[in-house]
């Protein structure tokens, strides 16, 4: 297989690493993530969950929830009627955010999932958001639009989908050439590479409501969709 870009979408580059590879890492970085990504990516994920706009008594799920802060805040929002989903292929970050929900009082207004997000196991049409940060981009090429078809199905007609994730639109400066090269040469280091956001959501069939180009080192898509 090419291991560069390929015919699906052009410049983009592939995740060749298998699920347990992706799997073993998170379990493995998962007690000092906040140290390496919170910093640079906090302000994005607050630009993200603000589109989002949860409501109290929604259904919410977070796909690739990390250590559960983005899970806390919208299990704060949601209330005591709503209800937060989350689904992670990593057993410690379940662990982790099933931990800081306890500690935050609001286990009961949660329920966590170990799982892939190509295949969620959650009934169609049931949900009123989706929230996805810094996670869509660490699906290969192809696996992209099958995400993005589990996150239509799940939601309601008009239910909220919002995505932050490293883009390919905006300025490519040399950040993300080096950022592309280390995810090229050295996968199991630098496992997400930018991707086109806005443009898969279109794809999948959703109503683009808002798409921001942020800046944290490189660019970072922030979108809005709704299912019609
Ligand atoms: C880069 S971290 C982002 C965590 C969090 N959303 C944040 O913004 O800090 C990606 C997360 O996605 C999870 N993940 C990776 N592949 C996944 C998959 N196929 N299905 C569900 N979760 C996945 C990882 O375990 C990890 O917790």
């Amino acid at each position: 297989m090419n291991t560069d870009v390929d015919q699906y979408e052009p410049g983009v580059l592939r995740v060749l690493q298998s699920k347990d590879e992706i799997r073993a890492y998170y379990n493995k970085i998962a007690k000092v993530y906040d140290l390496l990504a919170e910093r640079a990516e906090q302000p994005m994920r607050e630009k993200g969950l603000a589109k989002l706009a949860p409501q109290p008594g929604e259904r919410i799920l977070e796909i690739g929830f990390g250590t559960g802060h983005c899970l806390v805040r919208i299990a704060e929002a949601v209330g005591p009627e709503g209800r937060v989903f989350g689904i992670d292929i990593s057993d410690a970050m379940v662990e982790m955010a099933g931990k800081l929900l306890c500690e935050k009082g609001l286990a009961d207004r949660a329920e966590l999932a170990r799982g892939d997000a190509t295949q969620m196991p959650y009934v169609d049409g049931s949900l009123d958001g989706v929230f996805m940060s810094f996670t869509l981009e660490l699906f290969d090429t192809p696996e992209i639009p099958r995400v993005l078809s589990e996150c239509r199905r799940v939601l309601k007609p008009g239910g909220r989908l919002v995505v932050v994730a490293l883009s390919k639109v905006g300025k490519q400066g040399f950040l993300i050439k080096a950022y592309e090269w280390t995810h090229k040469h050295f996968p199991n280091l630098m496992d997400c590479r930018p991707i086109y956001v806005q443009r898969a959501i279109e794809a999948a069939g959703f109503d683009v409501k808002e798409a921001d180009i942020e800046s944290m080192w490189v660019p970072v898509e922030i979108v809005l969709a709704v299912k019609p």
